[in-house]
C-alpha cells in the first residue's frame, strides 16, 4: 500500500543567539576563528610568514600561501549507521534508513542526505509529517520529497545561518555537537543527527607559548603570533613601552623638560616642531628655538630694537639689555660742561641716573644746594 507524502512539515527555528554580522574574509585577519566565522568561503593560512592570513583559498594562494598551509573546514555529512532492513517479511513496522549521521556545518553552506522511509504495509494512506526535536537556535532543517511510493525518499537539508558570536561561543554548547531527532509523526522510530557547527579552528588548540617565531614574546596560534603585553608587531618584535619612553626622552631638551619643549610632537624619537604662520618659526632638535618667544618692551618684541633668536633678543647696534630697551648711545647724557651727567650721575640706557640731591636730564639741577 502506497503512502502519499502529501505535505511536509518544515520546522523552522528562529535564531535567538546574537549572531556575528557577515563581512568579507580579508577584514578578519586577526584570528583563525574570526576568519572562518566571517563567511563559508573564508580560509586561513597557517604559515607564520604570510602577509595575509584570512582570505578565500584562491586569495591565499595568490598571496603565496602553500596549499599545505591552507586551513578551510568543510561542511560534511558522515553516515554513522546505515543498516538495511534484514527481515523483509516484517512489514508491520516503519523503517528508516540511514539511522545515524554526523553533520559538520559551515554556516551558510547547507548539507543534504536522502532519507528512505519504509512504511508498514497496513498503514492507511495518509499524510506523513516529519518532526524534529532538540533543534538548537540558528539551525534550519527542511525536507523535500524525492520520490513517493513505498519506500518514500525524502531529501533532508540542514543549514545554519551564522556562527554564534564569540561571547556565545565561549558557552560550550553554542557550536554543538547537538543531537537532533527526526521522527515520522505517530511512529516510534527516528533518525539521529549529530550536528556540529564549524566555527572554531582546530589549530587554536595547538598553542605554542613563548614561541621563538614570536620573538619568545608571544604564543603562536594557527601560525599567527598572539603577543604578550607589552609586545606588538607581526612577530611580537616591538616592545611598546621602551618604544614610547625611550623615544619620548630623546625628545626632551633635558630630563624633565616638556617633550619637544611643548611645541611639537615626538615621532620615533625625533621632534617634529609645530608649524606657525610666517614669519614665526620654531626650530631646534627639541623645538626649543622660537623667533616669537622673547621679552617685550613697550608692546614690541625685543623693544623693536633687536631680533628674537631661539627665545633670546639679539639687539641691534647701540642697543642692549634682555629686551633691547637700553640704548648705548650717550649723547643725550652730555651736560653743558661736556661731562656725562654733569659728573653727578651715570648714563644708563641713554638716561642720566643722578646721585641723590641732583636732578634734571643731565643732573645739573640741585634744588637742595645752598646758593653761593
Ligand atoms: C544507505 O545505504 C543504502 C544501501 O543500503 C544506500 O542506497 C544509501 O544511499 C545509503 N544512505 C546514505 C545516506 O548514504
Ligand atoms: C530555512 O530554509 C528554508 C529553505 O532553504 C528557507 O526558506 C528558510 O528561510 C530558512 N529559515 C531560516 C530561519 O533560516
Ligand atoms: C551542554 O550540553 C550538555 C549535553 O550535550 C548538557 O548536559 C548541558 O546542560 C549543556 N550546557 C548548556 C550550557 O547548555
Ligand atoms: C651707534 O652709535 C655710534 C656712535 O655713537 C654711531 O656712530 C652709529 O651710527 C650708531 N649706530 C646706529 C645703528 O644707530
Amino acid at each position: 500500500m502506497a503512502v502519499k507524502l502529501s505535505h511536509l512539515f518544515l520546522l523552522l527555528v528562529m535564531p535567538s543567539l546574537s549572531l556575528t554580522s557577515g563581512h568579507k574574509c580579508s577584514t578578519s585577519d586577526s584570528s583563525c576563528n574570526q576568519c572562518i566565522q566571517s563567511g563559508p568561503e573564508c580560509a586561513w593560512c597557517t604559515a607564520p610568514n604570510s602577509n595575509i592570513h584570512c582570505h578565500t583559498v584562491k586569495g591565499l594562494q595568490r598571496a603565496g600561501c602553500h596549499k599545505g598551509h591552507i586551513y578551510k573546514p568543510q561542511s560534511s555529512v558522515q553516515v554513522i549507521r546505515n543498516d538495511s532492513r534484514t527481515d523483509i517479511a516484517d512489514a508491520k513496522t516503519i523503517f528508516l534508513q540511514p539511522q545515524d549521521l554526523a553533520i559538520h556545518l559551515r554556516p551558510g553552506v547547507s548539507q543534504s542526505f536522502p532519507l528512505s522511509i519504509s512504511m508498514p504495509n497496513d498503514h492507511p494512506t495518509t499524510d506523513l509529517t516529519l518532526d524534529t526535536s532538540n533543534v538548537p537556535a540558528g539551525l534550519n532543517i527542511t525536507f523535500s520529497s524525492i520520490t513517493t511510493g513505498n519506500p518514500l525518499l525524502v531529501q533532508v537539508t540542514v543549514e545554519a545561518a551564522q556562527c554564534p558570536s564569540e561571547s556565545d561561543i565561549s558557552n560550550q554548547n553554542s557550536t554543538g555537537p547537538w543531537s537532533v531527532q527526526i521522527t515520522p509523526r505517530g511512529f516510534a522510530k527516528s533518525v539521529t543527527l549529530e550536528v556540529t557547527l564549524q566555527c572554531q579552528c582546530s589549530c587554536t588548540e595547538n598553542r605554542e607559548e613563548n614561541s621563538p617565531t614570536c620573538s619568545s614574546h608571544g604564543a603562536l596560534v594557527c601560525g599567527r603570533c598572539v603577543c604578550y603585553q607589552p609586545y606588538v608587531g607581526n612577530l611580537c618584535q616591538i616592545d611598546i613601552t621602551s618604544f614610547e619612553s625611550e623615544n619620548e626622552d630623546s625628545c626632551r631638551l633635558r630630563p624633565g623638560a616638556p617633550v619637544c619643549s611643548g611645541r611639537g610632537v615626538c615621532v620615533s624619537g625625533m621632534c617634529h616642531c609645530n608649524q606657525r604662520e610666517n614669519p614665526e618659526k620654531i626650530r631646534g632638535q627639541f623645538c626649543e628655538c622660537t623667533n616669537f618667544d622673547c621679552p617685550y618692551h613697550e608692546n614690541r618684541i625685543c623693544g623693536g630694537n633687536g631680533i628674537c633668536e631661539c627665545g633670546m633678543c639679539r639687539c641691534y647696534a647701540n642697543w642692549t639689555g634682555s629686551e633691547c630697551s637700553c640704548s648705548t648711545e650717550t649723547a643725550s647724557c652730555v651736560a653743558k660742561n661736556q661731562q656725562l651727567c654733569n659728573g653727578r650721575g651715570n648714563c644708563i640706557c641713554g638716561k642720566c641716573q643722578c646721585l641723590p640731591q641732583y636732578q634734571g636730564p643731565t643732573c645739573e639741577d640741585c634744588p637742595v644746594c645752598v646758593a653761593h
